[in-house]
């Protein structure tokens, strides 16, 4: 299929999706957000397919929303189009997604990149939510992902401020995963990706629901989750493979079965 606002490319078990609109520093209109996900659910149907990474250019992973797009829309065209329920899909992936950010990764594109499990970054990417200075706020979840990865204190000020952190801030506040030289990201993050496409993929995306079911639900359910992911992975030939493996003291080799 061709795309006009991103690039798709397989590496193995790896599916690339590189925003594609380098003039305007990958600002993120409608017709990439529908690109971005739509491909993201071919890649998390792919058989061949067991992480996702999603990533930008030398210059800017994305720098927001696309504000000449978006300038004249009103609340009324906003609730006719419901532009954030393609966004919502994003969070239907069950394959591992690993946002890899050069450059800046802005308000959208701060969502963008939030959305994803991992975040490897270059040791000179900013991160930001500039929406106050343009007399708006997030809409993608910034708000509420900020302030829950690192607390109402530091988030609110980030947000009223709209400066963008550095990627050592980020780290710190436990936003990003990794930070390398930026001429090391593509080959961090690809070493990050090819490990994760050795683990048990049925595991993973079991680790993925419960992870996320702690993040918003009380403990009693997130237990129950686990538990009943816990009981489906013994259905799975991955599960002997892994425990007879170990009892052989061999390695083991994951189909995803
Ligand atoms: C549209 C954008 C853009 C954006 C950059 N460009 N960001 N176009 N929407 N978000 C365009 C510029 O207009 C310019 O086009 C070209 O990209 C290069 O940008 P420059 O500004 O010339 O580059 P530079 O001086 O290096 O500054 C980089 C920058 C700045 C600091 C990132 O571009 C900037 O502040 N961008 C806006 C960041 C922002 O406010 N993002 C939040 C958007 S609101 P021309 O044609 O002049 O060369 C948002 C809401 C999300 O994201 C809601 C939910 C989805």
């Amino acid at each position: 299929m061709s795309h006009q606002t991103i690039l798709v490319e397989k590496k193995g078990n790896i599916g690339i999706i590189q925003l594609n609109r380098p003039k305007v520093l990958n600002a993120i209109n409608r017709l990439m957000v529908d690109e971005i996900v739509e491909q993201m659910e071919a890649f998390d149907r792919d058989p061949d397919i067991r992480v996702i990474v999603l990533r930008g250019n030398d210059r800017a992973f994305a720098a927001g929303a696309d504000i000449e797009e978006m300038m004249n829309d009103t609340p009324i065209s906003f609730e006719l189009r419901d532009p954030f329920a393609v966004w919502d899909k994003m969070m239907l992936i069950k394959k591992p997604l690993i946002a890899s950010v050069n450059g800046y990764a802005l308000g959208g594109g701060f969502e963008l990149a939030l959305h994803c499990d991992l975040i490897i970054a270059a040791e000179d990417a900013k991160f930001g939510f500039p929406e106050v200075k343009l007399g708006v706020l997030p809409g993608a979840g910034g708000t509420q992902y900020l302030t829950k990865l690192m607390g109402r204190t530091k988030a609110i000020e980030w947000l009223w401020l709209g400066e963008p952190m550095t990627a050592q801030e980020a780290a710190h506040y436990g936003i990003v995963n990794r930070i390398v030289h930026p001429k090391l990201v593509e080959e961090e993050t690809m070493r990050f990706a090819e490990r994760l496409s050795k683990q048990p993929p049925i595991s993973l995306r079991l680790i993925k629901e419960a992870v996320n079911k702690a993040v918003d639900s009380p403990l009693r359910e997130g237990l129950q989750l686990e538990r009943k992911n816990f009981y489906l992975a013994f259905d799975s030939k991955d599960q002997k493979e892994g425990m007879n493996a170990f009892v052989e003291k061999r390695a083991p080799h994951f189909k995803g079965e």
